[in-house]
């Protein structure tokens, strides 16, 4: 069955006045027993459709005044230019046919004005109908800007000829600190799921050089903040030769690259958000400054905030920090007691560690971490025995070291994190379809 044309080609005003098929499904549908007004949803938008019995006939009206929201219809119709509907076109149906009924004993029970006065989707409500929750409007939005996001992010490393890798999920260590692991039984051995793709990166970047992926990583957040998922898609990055400010460079462009990207496409749905324009083109053209840790907590320390040396900085404190911030921040130099073992100790002051966080305005914070990675086979058993890791799980990292090992470095973006900075959500949970975290799993 081929889909004859979108509503948004209608809306493009080639079709004016012309007859034309639309497929769709109900959103709101009132009248009277002479004259129903229907509107139409179909993937590109709305349009309100209208029908009088006396010209599609009593057993078609019939059809369309029992038809439930939700119901999926196919319409025969004139389109109309119409300057008082909403989008500017108005559809006189000619003809339909119900395709899927709606069951009345349980009716769709997400209307948009339901929706409206949900907190933008948090109720629990909500979350146990995701599945129908995806249909309304603002989700529709979130989910057309998160693949724009995808895309741009391909789009970036490919130009610049990084190659796309793919690390196993399943693996026996963990990369950021053993507190968040999610441990899973493999056949009477215990495996956990991966909390980062990079150690795997690691072992390849002789080979390839540059690379990057994008895939879901793991970590077992018992918090449930409004920047924590228990899974979340993972945009990482590893390149040879290359020290933290390289790396940092890539970031930054990454970042602005995917803010362009959404002026380019996705202006129709940052409007419908209420996001304002102005602030992603500031995020797309302005330079991003870098700061070092200690400069960080000594302002967090002017502000009064409970802050010791040494601490990496959770949520409560980002917040803080970035509520001012007019661009994102490069936070570097992070004690080496804060950070996990791969991070390369600073020659010049081996208490700090050469890596960064990139940390989102308006009270987002972190996006990204990344930084330069310990690469001599001397350095890395020291941080590894230093912080009293068992070294069997990670001998292969281990030996990408002793074997031509060479600088190199890269950084992991939570692409969710950036969907829902840019899009300008309340919590990272409406910008992915069904949200994992410590209490749900279903649907
Ligand atoms: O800072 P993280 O833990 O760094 C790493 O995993 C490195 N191994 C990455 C690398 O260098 N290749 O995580 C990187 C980013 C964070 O900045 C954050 O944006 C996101 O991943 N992230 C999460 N996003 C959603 N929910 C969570 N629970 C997240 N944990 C990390
Ligand atoms: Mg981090």
């Amino acid at each position: 069955m081929q889909k004859s044309i979108f509503i948004e080609d209608i809306r493009s005003g080639k079709y004016d006045g012309e007859v034309v098929d639309l497929k769709g499904w109900i959103t709101r549908t009132r009248g009277s027993n002479k004259i129903r007004f229907i509107v139409l949803r179909d993937s590109t938008g709305r349009i309100q459709c209208v029908a009088k019995r006396d010209v599609v006939g009593d057993a078609v009206f019939e059809n369309l005044k029992a038809a439930l929201i939700e119901t999926s219809i196919e319409l025969r119709g004139i389109v109309n230019v119409d300057d008082r509907s909403d989008g500017g076109y108005e559809l006189v149906i000619q003809s339909a046919n119900v395709i899927g009924e709606v069951n009345p004993e349980s009716p769709f029970p997400i209307t948009e004005s339901a929706m409206a006065n949900s907190d933008g989707g948090e109720t629990e409500f909500l979350l146990d109908h995701r599945h129908l929750y995806l249909r309304t409007s603002r989700m529709t939005q979130m989910l057309k800007i998160r693949s724009s996001v995808f895309g741009a992010i391909h789009r970036y490393f490919r130009e610049r000829d990084f190659t796309e890798y793919h690390a196993p999920n399943f693996v026996a260590g963990a990369v950021e600190g053993g507190s968040t692991l999610f441990e899973v039984p493999y056949f009477g051995r215990k495996a956990y799921l991966t909390q980062s793709w990079q150690l795997y990166a690691e072992a390849a970047m002789p080979a390839l050089e540059r690379l990057y992926t994008i895939a879901p990583s793991f970590r077992a957040e018992k918090s449930r903040t409004r920047r924590h998922l228990t899974e979340f898609w993972h945009a990482e990055m590893e390149i040879a030769w290359a020290g933290n400010s390289d790396v940092m460079e890539h970031g930054e462009k990454l970042v602005r690259t995917i803010a362009k990207t959404l002026l380019d496409e996705r202006t129709e749905e940052l409007t419908e958000l209420n996001r304002d324009l102005d602030l992603i083109s500031r995020y797309a053209d302005n330079p991003y400054p870098r700061m070092r840790y200690d400069e960080a907590v000594e302002i967090l320390q002017d502000m009064k905030v409970d802050i010791e040396w040494g601490q990496d900085l959770d949520y409560s404190k980002e917040k803080v920090l970035t509520q001012d911030f007019d661009v994102p921040h490069f936070l570097t130099h992070y004690p080496k007691i804060a950070k996990p073992f791969y991070h390369r100790p600073d020659p010049e002051d081996p208490k700090y560690v050469l890596c960064h966080d990139l940390l989102a305005p308006e009270g987002y914070g972190e996006i990204i971490g990344g930084g330069e990675r310990t690469w001599s086979e001397a350095e890395i058993l020291q941080r590894i025995d230093e912080e009293g890791t068992p070294r069997g799980p990670y001998e292969f990292y281990i030996d990408i070291r002793r074997y031509g090992g060479v600088p190199h470095g890269g950084f992991g973006l939570g692409v969710d994190r950036i969907c829902s900075w840019l899009s300008g959500a309340e919590h990272i949970r409406e910008v992915i379809p069904f949200p994992r975290d410590s209490r749900r799993v279903t649907p």
